[in-house]
């Protein structure tokens, strides 16, 4: 197994040729038991059971090599999180579960959002570590303009704008912003933007910003970081700006060749 590929092959068969505890962090985005054939892979299952073995068998294979200090990213929705958040509980341990993050997708239209009751609006994340000795890069959303307006009201001779804190001046420029809570807003989803520069019209892929808040937060310059369910190599795109290492890995073919395009194309 070579660092910086993209496998075409079932992941549980690479897993099996991957050394224990070399990768510092794993998101996956796999089949979300949706019961929908899409025209590039079939999330259509005999049955939850069927559906918990193929995962179950796979997470424990990527805990075994995740290191220690390593970080997990499991992508699901309602269809089959509160099961999944129990089969990862019995890996990783309750202990090490982190946060069941909300991503927002977004308004979306058209029969979704015809549906009798609420109209469905986010994907779930849930974020597990091996251990409590973890990368964390602590990320943080920009003030906005009316906030800035309002709460950095003074400007010193040099021109730089401060609030007064505690008697002192804190800094605009000095501040990160808002540290990000577990509930993300700011997001788009191709679901609502389908029209984004970005988008190869792969079915269900996700945004560059979305695991760019991820690596960003857990992982550091040279880390490796592998997707088992790539699809069109959003991940290992987003590693590589980065200065990330990256093993890619999906049985779809097309999906290799797309990863490897948009890899090439960086
Ligand atoms: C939801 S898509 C991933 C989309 C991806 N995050 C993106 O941004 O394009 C899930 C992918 O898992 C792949 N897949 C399903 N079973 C697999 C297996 N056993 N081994 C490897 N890949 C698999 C499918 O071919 C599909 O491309």
């Amino acid at each position: 197994m070579n660092i910086n590929q993209v496998y075409q092959k079932d992941n549980l068969e690479l897993l099996s040729e991957i050394k224990s505890e070399i990768i510092d962090l794993i998101y996956i985005d796999p089949p979300f038991y949706t019961g929908v054939d899409y025209s590039e892979f079939n999330d259509k299952w005999d049955s939850m059971n069927a559906y918990l073995q193929f995962m179950e068998i796979r997470i424990r294979e990527m805990h075994r090599v995740l290191k220690k200090t390593g970080s997990f990213y499991l992508h699901c929705d309602r269809n089959a999180v509160f099961e999944l958040k129990l089969t990862c509980d019995r890996i990783f341990g309750k202990e090490n579960f982190k946060n069941d993050i909300i991503w927002n997708v977004g308004s979306v239209s058209g029969f979704k959002s015809q549906v009798k009751g609420w109209v469905r609006q986010h994907d779930i994340i849930l974020y597990y570590t091996k251990s409590d000795h973890y990368t964390f890069n602590k990320q943080y959303l920009p003030y906005n303009e009316k906030y800035v307006k309002k709460m950095f009201r003074y400007r010193d001779e040099n021109g730089r704008l401060y609030r007064k804190r505690r008697g002192g001046k804190q800094y605009l420029d000095e501040n990160p912003g808002t540290p990000l809570g577990d509930v993300w807003n700011d997001i788009f989803s191709f679901q609502t933007a389908t029209r984004a520069k970005e988008y190869v019209g792969y079915p269900t892929q996700k945004p560059q910003k979305l695991l760019e808040r991820i690596i960003l937060a857990s992982s550091n310059e040279k880390d490796l970081i592998a997707d088992f369910f790539c699809g069109s190599g959003t991940t290992l795109v987003v590693a590589k700006k980065f200065n990330r290492n990256f093993i890619g890995c999906d049985v779809n073919p097309n999906a290799v060749e797309l990863s490897r395009v948009r890899l090439k194309e960086i």
